[in-house]
């Protein structure tokens, strides 16, 4: 049993992970502003983790750029044991807030980062899994993306994180003994299979799924498709789509990796490698659903890409990862949370 602590773990990616670590054992201090989430969702972690779980977890309410809250943290362990490692979820995650907005990333992915690595520093804790994105690698030449493609970012929320992989480089270099994985997730979409937790983005969804699976269940009434004359089939653009599952099994693997290896730096992609496009996903959510997606194709967006794949071998060659959850599964668990709870964990 390790002693972890979660930054950000009500929210979509940490409350999955925090379920799958609770599952396997481990014992959790949540820390969370509820920003961009709500308590109900750590609740329904111990529900499906079940009997004894709740021993293993304590929920701090705190801010990641308070180092009293941090210091609250990193006391609370359950245990009474030190924390051992952290994952570092909390963040902002809007490209079009960011571009508006800029000093507000700036301040909690960059500054929170800071105060973060300070606490541990402080706490004597120096093994961490960082959420990164492939919104570092701006718009690429090749495809798919390789871990050694160029760091261009173009807009401020892709700045902050490589600023924060900039920064983890730096510590790692100036001080023996850190154990850090830097993991760019491609998109992560799904729920968990039961449907009790799941993405629940307050106000418009800024990704494709919770937008498509919000038009599905009559939340929204069509579907925008930023551009259709993209280069690519059927000229929508394609991503990368990860199940949150397989996202959650990556941090469990990665950290396990840091936790046996002598300290490193891993810089990993979380990607299937395989791309879909905006009217592939459209059409697997509608035999999910059983639901016409209505959609309108309009004008392409500043910065978009025409096609965004992860090359994934490394990340399978490190961890013996790799994902294993297809697109009509993404599709049948997203349907089966927006269905079970068609305005998130308000009601
Ligand atoms: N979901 C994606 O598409 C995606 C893709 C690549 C990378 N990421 C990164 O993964 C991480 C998790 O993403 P997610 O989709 O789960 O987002 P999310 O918004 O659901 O979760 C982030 C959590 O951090 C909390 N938080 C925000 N600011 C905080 C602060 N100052 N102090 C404490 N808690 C704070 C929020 O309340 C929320 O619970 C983020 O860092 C994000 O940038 C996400």
């Amino acid at each position: 049993m390790t002693q972890l602590l979660i930054t950000g773990g009500a929210g979509f990616i940490g409350s999955h992970t925090s379920l799958l670590l609770l599952e396997a054992g481990h014992s959790l201090v949540v820390i969370d502003n509820y920003d961009n989430s709500s308590p109900e969702a750590l609740r329904r972690v111990l529900e499906l983790a079940g009997p004894g779980a709740a021993d293993r977890l304590v929920v701090v309410e705190g801010d990641i750029r308070s180092a009293a809250d941090l210091d609250k943290a990193f006391a609370a362990a359950p245990s009474g044991q030190p924390i051992e490692a952290v994952i570092h979820f909390a963040g902002l995650k809007a490209v079009g807030e960011s571009v508006g907005d800029p000093l507000r990333y700036w301040d909690v992915n960059l500054s929170g980062s800071r105060h973060l690595l300070k606490a541990m520093q402080a706490h004597g804790c120096r093994t961490l899994v960082f959420s990164s994105s492939c919104t570092v690698y701006g718009l690429p030449e090749t495809m798919p993306i390789g871990e050694g493609a160029a760091i261009q970012p173009i807009n401020p929320y892709g700045h902050s994180k490589a600023a924060v992989e900039q920064m983890l480089a730096d510590l790692a270099a100036s001080e023996a003994g850190w154990r850090i994985a830097r993991l760019r997730y491609f998109n992560p979409v799904g729920a968990h299979p039961s449907g009790r937790i799941g993405e629940d983005p307050s106000g418009i969804p800024n990704n494709l799924l919770p937008f498509v699976s919000q038009v599905a269940v009559g939340r929204r009434t069509e579907l925008q498709v930023f551009g259709g004359d993209w280069p690519t089939p059927d000229g929508s653009g394609i991503r990368d789509y990860i199940h949150v599952m397989d996202l959650a099994e990556g941090h469990r693997a990665a950290l396990d990796a840091l936790l046996a290896e002598p300290p490193q730096l891993l810089t990993l992609n979380l990607g299937s490698g395989q791309g879909h496009s905006v009217l592939e996903v459209v059409r697997a959510f509608e035999s999910a659903s059983g639901r016409t997606v209505p959609y309108a194709i309009v004008a392409r967006r500043d910065g978009d890409a025409a096609c965004t794949v992860a090359d994934p071998h490394l990340a399978a060659e490190r961890l013996g990862w790799r994902t294993r959850l297809s697109l009509a599964e993404m599709c049948r668990d997203s349907w089966c949370w927006q269905q079970a709870n068609p305005h998130g964990y308000g009601g």
